[in-house]
């Protein structure tokens, strides 16, 4: 097996390699994205591996067809940037569904740390040979309520570090997890109580814009919202405003709405032309980071060994228990019967 490897990092190679050599797949990498200009690359391949920020919409999927292509490897969980409903009869997508959990929901509680503690700030005048304290004043997680939205694998993960906080948690989500011992509440509740709200849900046309001009008044004063999930779960401006008038009183980023073009690419020395990204930057109580919270050495392990089993799974037996369709949501039907979704 052939794939064609877009949006390729050097941190991405080397676990590739490894697992592919031992089930005899074999990449290309190509440091671009893919997108319709680029799916030519694709050509002669039997597949292509994709990131977050890779788009696979109707286009790109009517070329690979017509290359002959007929699986589409996402080495990430979101899919959002996939247009599973149109792929449905043409293309095969796999994803990973879970690669380290752990990565996503520690660097959510770093950022938090770092924001509330200003270790940001500290970590600089130290530098510097500042010692003065003035402006560092942070306050303790201990007894303050955390709202979780999106009760999934990271955010559970999430929910037991702040426990370990002594912090209180509510939560929402559309499906709640039995037996978990959660609270869960409605999101006005939820946006009303929580003095810090971190999103673990996935990003589709419901979750689209969930803090928007009109829910950032229904938040509480001071409210930190960690967003490590996707940037679009966020209306950018109205996440300013929210800054700019006080209301929201921190935010940390590790996604933006949109990143697709900014985030992964080394952009110092250049002028930004997106005046949001660059207003949130300047702000002292937003941090941002570049779409980074996946990144620890187990997840690109898990990341690469997965990603491989899929495309030998799919190649061997026609099914691959990681294949996305939009017609069976989850997979579970297919998965029981153990067949193709198409
Ligand atoms: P998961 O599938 O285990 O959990 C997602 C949860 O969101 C589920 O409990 C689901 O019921 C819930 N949900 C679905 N629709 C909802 C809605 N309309 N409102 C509220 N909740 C809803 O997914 P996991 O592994 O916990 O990942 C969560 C998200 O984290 C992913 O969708 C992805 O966007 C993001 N992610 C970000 C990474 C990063 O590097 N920043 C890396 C990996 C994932």
């Amino acid at each position: 097996m052939k794939f064609a490897f877009f949006d390729t990092k050097q941190y991405d190679i080397e676990p590739f390699e490894k697992y592919g050599q031992k089930k005899n797949v074999k990449f290309k990498f190509y440091e671009t994205k893919l997108n319709e200009d680029t799916a030519k690359l694709a050509k002669g391949f039997d597949g292509v591996c994709v990131f977050v920020n890779d788009t696979v919409n109707a286009a790109v999927i009517d070329k690979l067809q017509n290359y002959g292509i007929n699986a589409v490897a996402l080495r990430c969980a979101g899919y959002n940037n996939v247009d599973v409903r149109y792929a449905f009869g043409k293309i095969h997508i796999f994803h990973v569904p879970a690669y380290s959990p752990y990565a996503v929901a520690e660097h959510a509680m770093a950022l938090l740390l770092t924001s509330i503690r200003r270790i940001h700030k500290a970590y600089n005048r130290t530098k510097e040979f500042n010692f003065s304290l003035s402006g560092l004043t942070g306050f303790d997680l201990h007894g303050k309520t955390a709202g979780i939205i999106g009760t999934g694998k990271i955010g559970q993960i999430f929910i037991d570090i702040c426990r370990g906080f002594g912090m209180n948690i509510i939560a929402y989500d559309k499906f709640s997890a039995e037996n978990s011992g959660i609270e869960y509440v409605d999101l006005d509740t939820l946006f009303s109580e929580s003095d810090i709200i971190s999103f673990h849900c996935p990003l589709t046309e419901e979750t689209h814009h969930m803090i928007n001009s009109v829910t950032v008044d229904k938040l509480k004063k001071g409210v930190i919202i960690i967003n490590t999930s996707r940037g679009a779960l966020i209306d950018s401006s109205a996440l300013l405003e929210g800054i700019k008038s006080r209301h929201i009183g921190a935010a940390c980023l590790d996604v933006y709405e949109e990143e697709s073009d900014i985030f992964f690419e080394d952009f110092s020395g250049h002028i930004i032309d997106d005046d949001t990204l660059a207003r949130l930057i300047s702000m002292p109580n937003i941090i941002v980071t570049s779409h980074q919270a996946f990144l620890t050495s187990e997840a690109l392990e898990n990341i690469a060994k997965t990603t491989v089993e899929n495309i030998v799974a799919f190649s061997e037996n026609g099914f691959c228990e990681n294949e996305l369709c939009y017609r069976c949501g989850c997979i579970e039907d297919c998965k029981k019967e153990r067949k193709r979704c198409f």
